[in-house]
């Protein structure tokens, strides 16, 4: 396993290019698969967790075929049965969208993953999918997961916790029901399912926090190239990065600007970052423009229940910016337990060993950043929002910091060591 060294940086500054958004990547790769004829996907994601939704793709009959540097042809809507497992890798947004979509498939799939994948609860997908009409098999609610799909009938479900993976499965699931799907969720989650189906000739109803698709929907190709918008959770590592280091500066273009995925900017805004924001354009049915982010005052904050679905996978770098310096509260994000890893103990963990001063609570975590992190050696637990918010710490530290195990931030940013390299020099 590689580890990255890292010392502390003057400042952090320059203008990024972000890797392509994850979640609208592994939604284009999906939507262009069930399409008959091919679609083009642009600056599409170039993480291990894309690549795992490619191959179960292909395994499942789709073309997908790499004509440049992050663009892919796919042609779809020829879906036979997988010869063997379909490995979703590390990714949970590959495992549970694909049970959406498998659910109504007149075959057998068997979805597995990594040891981290096969830790996660599936129970929430499992339950929703065969109140439809599929059938399941699981290891007590976890993967690996035995489907048999067939014909679904139409529900209307109330999610439990606020997730897009949930509701998307469901929604995906639905598009192929009788009549109609609906689901309600308790707080506003990504939407980027419902702003792609359009983009493939569906349509969604949405109405607050319920979401309904019609059964029946038969998706068409997407009729130009689909260019995939910066990820903002990338985009949040050099905002909270810049935020955290004095004398710092950067420049973010391209970025996906969609209301659900830039809760991170307000939150750093109260810990003092001058930020502003230009909307450039729409790609495909996404916001996209260019963050500034200057280093400001120190202030203390907090990030209460209501606010943490919108920061749910940037939580470890802005706990990584407090360290720079502020105190940081979170509560009511329970969530990161069942994450990549246990986020809130690995996370924890890591950042005592660096020298922080962090404090595990049940459903959240206590940063003091007014004592400055020393550096040491942290270990990413093959956790890729660990690497990024490690990263940070050593950034602001005053000796330097080992990250073990930073090969995973390949999920979802194989460039990340390029780009800091880069961007502290
Ligand atoms: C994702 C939804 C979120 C997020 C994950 C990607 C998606 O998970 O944490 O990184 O693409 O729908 P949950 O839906 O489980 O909260």
């Amino acid at each position: 396993m590689h580890s990255l060294t890292l010392f502390p940086a003057r400042a952090v500054r320059g203008t990024p290019q972000v890797p392509g958004d994850k979640s609208v990547s592994h939604r284009y790769v999906m939507l262009s698969a069930m399409a008959p004829g091919e679609s083009v996907i642009e600056h599409l994601s170039s993480g291990a967790d894309v690549a795992a939704t490619i191959a179960c793709m292909r395994a499942l009959g789709a073309d997908v075929v790499e004509t440049g540097p992050g663009v892919v042809s796919v042609t779809g809507g020829t879906w036979r049965p997988a010869p063997d497992a379909l490995d979703a890798g590390n990714s949970g947004t590959t495992m549970r969208l694909l049970a959406g979509l498998l659910a109504a498939r007149p075959f057998r799939s068997t979805l597995t993953g990594d040891a981290s994948l096969l830790r996660r609860p599936m129970g929430r997908v499992i339950e929703p999918l065969s109140a439809m009409g599929a059938r399941f098999s699981s290891r007590d609610g976890r993967a690996p997961l035995v489907i048999d799909g067939g014909r679904l009938q139409g529900i209307s479900w109330t999610t439990p916790v606020p997730s897009a993976q949930i509701k998307s499965a469901i929604l995906l699931a639905g598009l192929s029901a009788e009549g109609t799907t609906t689901v309600v969720e308790p707080a506003a989650t990504r939407d980027h399912t419902e702003r792609a189906l359009p983009l493939f000739g569906m349509t969604c109803e949405v109405d607050g926090l319920q979401v309904r698709v019609k059964g029946g929907q038969r998706p068409v190709p997407a009729g130009a190239p689909l260019r995939v918008p910066g990820d903002p959770s990338a985009a949040a590592i050099w905002a909270a990065a810049a935020t955290a280091v004095p004398g710092s500066l950067v420049r973010l273009t391209g970025v996906a600007l969609n209301p659900n995925r830039v809760g991170f900017l307000d939150v750093l805004r109260r810990m003092g970052a001058e930020i502003s924001l230009e909307q450039d354009s729409m790609e495909g049915g996404e916001p996209v423009g260019t963050i500034t982010v200057a280093h400001g005052d120190r202030t203390d904050t907090s990030i209460a229940p209501a606010e943490v679905p919108g920061v749910i996978d940037e939580l470890p770098v802005l706990a990584a910016c407090a360290a720079a310096g502020r105190r940081l509260e979170v509560s009511g994000a329970g969530e990161l337990r069942v994450k990549e890893s246990d986020r809130i103990t690995s996370l924890v963990n890591g950042f005592r060993a660096l020298g922080v001063n962090a404090v595990e609570r049940p459903d959240g975590f206590v940063i003091d950043g007014r004592i400055r992190a020393s550096g040491g050696q942290a270990d990413a637990v093959g956790d890729h929002r660990l690497v990024m918010a490690f990263a940070i710490v050593g950034m602001s530290a005053s000796g330097p910091t080992r990250i073990a195990g930073a090969d995973c931030v390949a999920v979802s940013y194989p460039a990340f060591e390029r780009d800091l390299a880069l961007l502290t020099a």
